[in-house]
């Protein structure tokens, strides 16, 4: 059996993000900057056997969990194949999508085992929606949310809380989880390249508690010990809420993420400027686990090295690192 991924923090990582693309048909500005509107062409990223064979090296390396991930993973034209493909391998396969196209692989993703699919969405406002990713789509993707519950998916969905936009829309997405089994995740608006991002446009997990509490009684959660989130319920709710509090409280220490882009890069952590050349490595003929071990024992103790733990002090200028959607999240 092989060693595990330990890194010098003493982290195990088995849960690995991989990108199967880097285009969207949605188009959120925190994410997608206008210069990385064009994707990379498809030559650039990882095939469906180069996903497989990555992913199998992994596997062995320990990782138990697989999530794919964007841009939107469901408009890589081979996402069935790729989704067919890692069903194979003894993994929790999971999915994060922004939900518009659900109902065209649903089917896919029963007969692959996917249990959990998390869906990106920011407001339960039809002319938020537009303002937020320019598509009329918000009762696709709300269909499709009730379709995946209907189909018995656990489903979580990732509010991006952006400060003066969705403030107003707390209560609104903690009322949805009274008859509903869905899982609200607050997601602290993070810094990445090209996203406009300032400190004014966080609002805080303190925060968006303060108005919960302010309507609901509610109670803490047990969390898992690699949670991102915290999580909460109202009382008597069918679902939960919870925060994802990367600028406000980090949760590395209990970090066991990897991650590959969609032109197979790894990188050791969301906020990592390292990229490590698996998928070059691969294409030569070459073992990626010395790569994939080195990869891990450079990984920082906390947000790269990179960002400021206290949020009020950090800039995004200062960050070396991809756009959202040329990372996956
Ligand atoms: P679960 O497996 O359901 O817990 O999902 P997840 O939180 O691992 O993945 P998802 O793709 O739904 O991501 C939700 C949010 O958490 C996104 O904004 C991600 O960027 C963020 N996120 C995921 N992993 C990490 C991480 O390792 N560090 C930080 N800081 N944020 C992360
Ligand atoms: N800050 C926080 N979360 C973000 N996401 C995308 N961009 C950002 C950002 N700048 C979230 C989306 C998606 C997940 C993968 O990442 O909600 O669900
Ligand atoms: Fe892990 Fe980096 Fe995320 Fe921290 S910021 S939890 S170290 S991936």
């Amino acid at each position: 059996k092989k060693v595990p991924l330990e890194d010098k923090h003493g982290r195990v990582h088995n849960y690995l993000r991989i990108s199967l693309t880097d285009n969207c048909n949605f188009r959120c500005s925190y994410c997608m900057p206008e210069e990385d509107i064009e994707g990379m062409p498809n030559a650039q990223l990882m095939q469906p056997n180069e996903i497989y064979d990555m992913a199998k090296k992994f596997v062995s390396l320990g990782v138990d969990k697989i999530r794919l991930t964007g841009g939107e993973p469901l408009v890589r034209k081979e996402f069935p194949l790729i989704l067919a493909n890692l069903s194979e391998l003894p993994v929790e396969l999971t999915l994060t999508s922004n939900g518009v196209l659900i109902d065209k692989y649903i089917s896919n993703l029963k007969a692959s085992g996917v249990k959990k699919v998390n869906i990106s969405l920011d407001t339960l406002s039809p002319e938020t929606f537009y303002k937020l990713t320019k598509r009329d789509q918000f009762s696709q993707v709300w269909n499709n949310i009730q379709l995946l519950i209907k189909h018995q998916f656990r489903v979580k969905i990732n509010v991006v809380a952006l400060n003066g936009i969705i403030e107003k829309e707390i209560l609104d997405f903690v009322a949805i989880t009274k008859d509903l089994p869905l899982h609200v995740r607050f997601i602290e608006f993070m810094p990445f390249a090209g996203n406009l991002w300032n400190k004014d446009k966080v609002l805080t997990a303190a925060k968006m508690l303060d108005i919960i509490s302010s309507k609901y009684e509610i109670s803490k959660l047990q969390d898992d010990p690699n949670d991102t989130a915290k999580a909460y319920q109202a009382n008597g709710h069918a679902g939960t809420f919870a925060f994802i509090t990367t600028m406000s409280e980090h949760f590395c220490g209990t970090c066991n993420r990897l991650r590959l882009t969609a032109d197979g890069k790894m990188k050791n952590c969301l906020f990592g400027k390292d990229e490590m050349d698996l998928l070059g490595a691969l294409r030569a003929g070459k073992d990626i686990e010395p790569l994939v071990r080195l990869a891990v024992s450079k990984k920082h103790a906390a947000l790269g090295g990179q960002l400021s733990t206290d949020y009020t002090k950090a800039s995004a200028e200062k960050i070396q690192n991809r756009s959202m959607i040329k990372i996956g999240g």
